[in-house]
């Protein structure tokens, strides 16, 4: 039985992950609470302690705006982690699984990014979240990088959530219509990553694995009134708006679409469009 070490266990992605790889092997899953990533000398205990064949890193500091001034505390828990992370799981000879984002780019092609486009972040999240691809990449270890993008899902803090709550609470909401990429749902990432592991020779290397098609925040706002219209007793005004009038603490990439033909051509693993996938997430 293989044994698999899993940290973020309540985040979005992990969460999911317990299910996923439960049929995989007997997953060992950590919570903050029981696994501070931020602490190495745990990280390399905990990785020595179950000596796992499979090591999957879903933990991270997803706060992108608070990134901006807790830069330390990100870069240890995205950038260095994952390099230690890497060292042990070389040690063993066991695979890396690792997530990074959309935000390594910084935004201003015209098309689709591909895995060889050069990162250029344009926030601290962005720049913790590359660092943590390239220690993993120094280190050498059998890895598989995933790079996703506006994650959301039925658990956690994500866009889809807070859409449904505001939806009850606002009579207007005014979203952002010139950021565009795919919203991806949690699961579909855990079920893909489940699929690569299984096989006999999984994929290995960097790929971009996001839901096919593109949206802007905006357009993802539509579509999750108009598939929840039924459920909700009142119906608030749905505006665009420019991102210069919704200003954050961090810059976000207007152009965060990924190309995910590689992960197609070399595992067989495309990922559905993000509204058919959205329609499947909230039959939940
Ligand atoms: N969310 C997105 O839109 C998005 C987009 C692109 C890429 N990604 C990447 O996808 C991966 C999964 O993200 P997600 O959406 O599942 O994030 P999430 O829901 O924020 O989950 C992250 C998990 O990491 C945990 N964590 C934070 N600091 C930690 C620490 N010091 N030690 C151990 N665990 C810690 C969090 O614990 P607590 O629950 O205690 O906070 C949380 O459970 C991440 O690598 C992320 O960078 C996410």
């Amino acid at each position: 039985m293989k044994k698999i070490l899993l940290t973020g266990r309540d985040g979005q992605v992990g969460w999911e992950l317990q299910r996923t790889l439960a049929p995989l092997g007997e997953v060992t899953a950590y919570s903050r609470a029981t696994l501070d990533l931020a602490d190495s000398a745990a990280v390399c205990a905990a990785i020595r302690a179950l000596r796992p064949d499979l090591i999957v890193n879903a933990a991270a500091y997803t706060a992108v705006d608070q990134a901006e001034s807790e830069n330390s505390l990100a870069m240890q828990i995205n950038g260095q982690a994952p390099g230690v992370m890497a060292e042990e799981s070389k040690k063993l000879g066991s695979l890396l699984v690792h997530y990074s984002t959309d935000y390594v780019f910084d935004g201003t092609k015209d098309n689709a990014y591909i895995e060889d486009d050069r990162p250029d972040p344009i926030n601290a999240y962005g720049r913790s979240k590359l660092a943590g691809e390239q220690a993993i990449q120094a280190v050498g270890c059998r890895h598989l990088i995933f790079r996703t993008s506006w994650v959301y899902g039925l658990r956690g803090k994500n866009f889809l959530r807070t859409i449904l709550r505001l939806a009850e609470e606002r009579t207007e909401l005014r979203i952002i219509n010139d950021q565009f990429g795919a919203p991806t749902w949690s699961r579909m990432i855990a079920g893909a990553t489940a699929l690569s592991c299984v096989r006999k020779t999984p994929p290995e290397g960097l790929f971009h694995l996001a839901s096919g098609g593109a949206t802007s925040w905006h357009g993802f706002t539509q579509a999750i009134l108009e598939l929840t219209r039924h459920l909700r007793t009142r119906e608030p005004v749905l505006a665009a708006i420019a991102t210069r009038e919704y200003p954050l603490p961090a810059a976000r990439p207007q152009n965060s679409r990924l190309s995910c033909e590689r992960l197609a051509a070399e595992a067989g693993i495309r990922l559905p469009d993000w509204r058919t996938a959205l329609g499947l997430c909230l039959e939940n």
